[in-house]
């Protein structure tokens, strides 16, 4: 694409959340989250994206799709409920020639419902069940009221043996297995950040994984401290003022493994396979 439409474009469009070079030189103006997106990415290079089907969940401008797209991913999904970014997208789109395929009215609890039109497809491919190897959910945890259901989602959509890849805030030098709730309206002991909920410790991340299926690749576990960039030229401004923050919240990135039900202890089978009572886990392929 001409240099001359990608600067207008970003001289029209001034929100994002990533930093994605369009041409050289003209990257996009996003945040300063480097060391969570090269946690993400050192820890993601334990996986083979090659002819792999990825989810990206929650992919705000789609930096984490188009990268997955270059690792060689045979199929890319992007989800989200931003519409805000939707255009931004579409642009890098247009400017990487991907052929990554947008759903930008999925929410992460609802991913077996909402992707039906692609999973129950049945034309060219009618033996795929089109479920996907990778499934991204990057950033996203926290933002959550319902963690578990969102996990138990992205089970839901993964092939048995498929890989989680997970990036969170979490709460740092606590053994025991506790979410820290961030106290909205006023408390933020996790973010000053209306959409943050929650802070797991990394026991209780690795709790809620089993709880959803998923075995954790203990190897493939990263963690850093980490303070929301105050300074202006960060962004974000949400950041406790300097002592206020009791609590220590890093992030925290791993690798978890899709098992199959019939591998839970048979009483926590049982009770994943109440969907009444765990909404979340269904089979799309079914
Ligand atoms: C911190 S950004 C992460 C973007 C990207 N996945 C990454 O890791 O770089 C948070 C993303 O989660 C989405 N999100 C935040 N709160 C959400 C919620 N309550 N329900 C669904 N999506 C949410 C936002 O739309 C955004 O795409």
């Amino acid at each position: 694409m001409d240099r001359q439409r990608i600067e207008a474009f970003l001289k029209k469009r001034t929100y994002w959340y990533h930093k994605m070079e369009l041409a050289p030189g003209l990257v996009t103006p996003g945040f300063n989250l480097e060391p969570i997106w090269d946690q993400t990415r050192r820890v993601r290079a334990r996986l083979d994206y090659k002819g792999k089907a990825v989810l990206d969940i929650a992919t705000f401008d789609g930096m984490f799709a188009f990268e997955a797209e270059r690792l060689g991913a045979a199929r890319v999904i992007a989800t989200d409920c931003l519409y805000k970014s939707f255009e931004n997208f579409l642009f890098c789109r247009e400017v990487f020639s991907s052929a990554i395929c947008p759903y930008y009215n999925v929410s992460p609890y609802n991913l077996a419902d909402r992707l039906d039109v692609y999973f129950k497809e049945r034309y060219d491919d009618v033996d795929d069940d089109r479920l996907f190897d990778v499934v991204q959910h990057l950033g996203l945890l926290y933002h959550l009221r319902d963690p578990l259901r969102s996990l138990m989602q992205a089970r839901s959509v993964l092939k048995p043996g498929g890989a989680l890849l997970l990036e969170t805030d979490f709460l740092m030098d606590r053994e025991e297995s506790i979410m820290l709730f961030n106290g909205l309206p006023t408390a933020a002991r996790v973010r000053d950040n209306y959409s943050v909920w929650w802070a797991p410790t990394k026991t209780c991340l690795i709790e809620m994984l089993q709880a959803s299926l998923f075995e954790v690749d203990h190897k493939s576990y990263s963690e850093f401290f980490f303070d929301v960039p105050g300074r202006p030229e960060g962004r974000i401004l949400d950041s406790a003022p300097d002592g206020a923050q009791p609590y220590r919240i890093g992030r925290a990135a791993l690798i978890a493994r899709a098992v199959p039900v019939s591998n839970a202890h048979p009483k926590l089978a049982a009770e994943l396979m109440r969907t009444y009572r765990n909404p979340g886990f269904e089979d799309p392929g079914a």
